[in-house]
């Protein structure tokens, strides 16, 4: 039996349990939250889909009960406040730092083995707090954010291709904020053709510069953070988990020497697997890629500075 809890049931909790029990990613998700009656009220929602959708999870919703949530795989932590309009991810911190750290500190009680999927921002600093209150090795911490910011990418490169978005690849590296996330357009490609050779500089500068803001552009439109891709991309990282599917997403992870970096969590390639994070890729980037990566790391050190331990 696998199990799966997500903590926060707000827009992207809710939406990444929903998407998780849809794809049948594990035979039970719980979702935790401390506002009385929303977990439950969602997730008898969520299960009256079960006959329509053939749908074989078990969901249940709790308040603030973490014995429910006990003996865990994958704990995904979304609890925290999202941003508003013309907020950045890093001013959230003071608010979801204690939050964050509470919810670690309940749930490694409950499900001391599990693997944490870290999603509450500003996320790469969050996650490196998990790491900091929890002493967890670091395989078994994984921020999400190179998943979403990696599908965004390939959103607006097909849009400025004219494909069909599941016809093209491509991923971002650095951090998950406006302005240290790293579109890597070298790599990018229309079923193996490199998208810098269909699509002219102005195109390709556009396609980066409206990724590094797709959050943003949502968060103006919808007057808080986007849920859908965000859900989806937490789902997604859950999966290659839970069904050990060596599957090679971006995520935050704890540097200790690669890509030249240590005592960060920030995004990079991961083969995701049993257990977290079986192993980071290192890209052999080129110099602006080196220059962009240090100045997106040195970006996310100042944030951790912020951080109350
Ligand atoms: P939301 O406000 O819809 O949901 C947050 C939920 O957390 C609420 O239901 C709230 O009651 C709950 N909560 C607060 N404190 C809690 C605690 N101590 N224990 C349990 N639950 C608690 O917010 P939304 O839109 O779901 O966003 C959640 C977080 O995820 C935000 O910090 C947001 O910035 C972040 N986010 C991160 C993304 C990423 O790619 N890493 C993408 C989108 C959002
Ligand atoms: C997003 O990228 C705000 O992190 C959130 O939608």
């Amino acid at each position: 039996m696998s199990k799966v809890t997500v903590v926060g049931a707000g827009n992207v909790g809710a939406t990444a349990a929903n998407v998780m029990a849809i794809r049948e990613v594990a035979d039970e998700v719980v979702m935790i939250d401390i506002k009385e009656g929303v977990s439950e009220g969602k997730a008898m929602d969520m299960m009256q889909t079960a006959n329509l959708l053939d749908m074989n999870t078990r969901i249940s919703g709790v308040t603030n009960d973490y014995e429910a949530t006990a003996n865990s795989d994958v704990v995904v932590i979304t609890s925290g406040i999202p941003r508003k309009p013309g907020m950045t991810r890093e001013e959230l911190i003071g608010v979801n730092a204690g939050i964050v750290k509470q919810v670690t500190e309940s749930v490694l009680k409950h499900s001391p083995n599990a693997v944490i999927v870290c999603v509450s921002n500003p996320m790469d600093t969050m996650t490196y707090l998990i790491h900091k209150v929890s002493g967890l090795p670091k395989n078994r911490i994984i921020g999400m954010g190179g998943a979403l910011d990696s599908s965004r990418f390939k959103y607006y490169l097909s849009k400025a291709l004219g494909a069909n978005p599941n016809e093209v690849e491509g991923f971002v590296i650095g951090g998950h904020g406006d302005t240290t996330m790293i579109p890597m357009r070298r790599f990018a490609t229309l079923r193996g053709i490199p998208c810098e050779t269909l699509l002219d500089k102005e195109t390709m500068d556009k396609v980066v510069a409206d990724t590094m803001v797709g959050g943003a552009t949502l968060t103006k439109l919808l007057g808080t953070s986007a849920w859908y891709a965000p859900g989806a991309a937490t789902a997604e990282v859950v999966e290659a988990v839970i069904h050990d599917q060596d599957a090679i997403i971006p995520c935050s992870a704890l540097l200790d020497g690669e890509y030249g970096e240590k005592d960060l969590c920030i995004g990079v390639p991961c083969v995701l697997g049993k257990g977290g994070i079986k192993k980071i890729i290192e890209i052999d980037l080129n110099a602006e890629e080196k220059e962009l990566f240090a100045k997106s790391a040195a970006a996310v050190h100042k944030t951790n500075e912020a951080l109350p331990c």
